[in-house]
């Protein structure tokens, strides 16, 4: 499949099988994520994989958005670590850099057969009290991921798209 097809593929699960994602591909979609571009090359990106019973509970318990995937990255940016710009006073790439991370992931588990959904429906605050994150380490995105049900079909609004010369134009 090429790349344009791939990106036509992708919708948002929102309903995944009960099937379990095979170890395997976990590690693929982490292997993408270790591809991505990041400011200066920084890597500042900190991905936790929550696959334990009581890791999913405490995140099912934290946002509604997890649809009972079988497995969740949350995808977090490390401020220890991330590129400071020398223009913009207080400007860093952490976020920026965390959700390229994030896009390749989303893309490899579609390739992959897998469903996912980038979610930001969450209390970061939350998110670090349960989890025990240090300071520097934010939670910028969770991406469950999963087969889709058999009765999964994009929402409605998927396929509603701004025109290209509303976005787009040459200077
Ligand atoms: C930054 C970002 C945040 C999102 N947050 C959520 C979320 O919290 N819950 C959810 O169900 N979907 C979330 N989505 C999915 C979008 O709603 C979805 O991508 C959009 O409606 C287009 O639909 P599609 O992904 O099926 O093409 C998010 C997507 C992005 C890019």
């Amino acid at each position: 499949m090429n790349f344009l097809d791939l990106a036509k593929s992708r919708y948002s699960v929102r309903s995944y099988s009960d099937a379990d994602v095979e170890q395997e591909k976990l590690d693929k979609i982490v292997e993408a994520a270790m591809l991505a571009p990041t400011a200066c090359n920084n890597q500042p990106q900190r991905i936790y994989l929550l696959h334990s019973a009581d890791a999913l509970a405490k995140i099912r318990s934290l946002t509604p958005c997890t649809y009972d995937a079988p497995a969740v990255f949350m995808i977090c940016s490390d401020s220890s670590r991330s590129w400071h710009s020398p223009f913009d006073s207080g400007y860093e790439s952490g976020e920026m850099d965390a959700s390229i991370v994030c896009t390749h992931m989303m893309l490899e588990a579609q390739e992959l057969g897998l469903g996912s959904c980038w979610v930001l429906l969450f209390d970061p605050e939350r998110i670090r009290s349960v989890f025990s994150l240090p300071e520097n380490i934010r939670p910028v995105c969770l991406l469950p991921v999963g087969y889709p049900a058999e009765s999964s079909r994009p929402a409605s609004d998927h396929s509603k798209t701004r025109s290209v010369s509303d976005v787009y134009c040459e200077l």
